[in-house]
């Protein structure tokens, strides 16, 4: 079922209470994605700067320990994070513990911000969730400023081996309720990029997750 895009994802795939997601949430990232959460957080609060765009914010538990440690590492990068999501659920959960940052309703396929809105943004274990991913990059690329950077990383096909036979059960799993749409080969991530105005500056894989780091042409 792996390489079938799911029919069912939408805004209600995510109804569940949000301490239920986030500890499903860590499961999927140690048996799916294979990472660790140290090695997510270290990447992705790295592009904590200026007017920043976090894509697919879920309950925000994930950015909350990102702003945490970019305050601590990255003491010279002010930054103001608005979080965009289109499940209420999870941001109910979000507006709970993210007190000072912006939280906003958005389907990322459709942003109501003005172009060239934001210096960063970060989509942290969101592209192969996202069912028409291609309207999204193009969304996140038009509310980016010119030369504004985009960093993401995106689930790759699970290789052999016992414990990526978990991960593909896992991956079924996430499919069948709607909260995966596919996995994607390093190669057609990468092509994609330039279509959507977005050069890549660097790329790097962890177990069965791409990392990039981009920026808008
Ligand atoms: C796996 S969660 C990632 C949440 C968070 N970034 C993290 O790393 O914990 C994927 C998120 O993408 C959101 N999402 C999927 N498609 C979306 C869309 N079209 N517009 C906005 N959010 C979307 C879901 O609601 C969910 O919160």
């Amino acid at each position: 079922m792996s390489d079938q895009i799911s029919d069912q994802i939408n805004e209600n795939s995510y109804n569940i209470a949000p301490f239920l997601y986030d500890i499903r949430g860590f499961l999927i990232l140690t048996f799916a994605y294979r990472n660790t959460l140290q090695s997510q957080i270290r990447f992705f609060s790295e592009n904590l700067k200026g007017h920043h765009l976090e894509c697919a914010i879920g309950t925000g538990t994930f950015t909350a320990m990102c702003m945490k440690y970019a305050r601590k590492k990255f003491k010279q990068n002010n930054f103001h994070i608005v979080g965009a999501d289109y499940s209420k659920a999870l941001m109910d959960g979000a507006r709970k513990k993210m007190k000072g940052a912006e939280l906003v309703i958005e389907d990322l396929r459709n942003m109501s911000f003005d172009d060239e809105t934001f210096d960063t943004a970060n989509l942290p274990n969101g592209y192969h969730t996202i069912g028409g991913i291609d309207e999204a990059m193009s969304e996140i690329s038009r509310v980016l400023k010119p030369g504004g950077t985009l960093y993401m990383n995106v689930l790759l096909y699970p290789g052999d081996g016992f414990m990526n036979k978990i991960s593909k059960k896992v991956n079924d799993y996430g499919q069948s309720i709607g909260i995966l749409n596919r996995p994607y080969t390093r190669e057609e991530v990468l092509e994609s990029m330039p279509k959507h105005g977005f050069h890549v500056n660097e790329t790097f894989i962890i177990k069965n997750c791409i990392f990039i780091k981009a920026s808008k042409a």
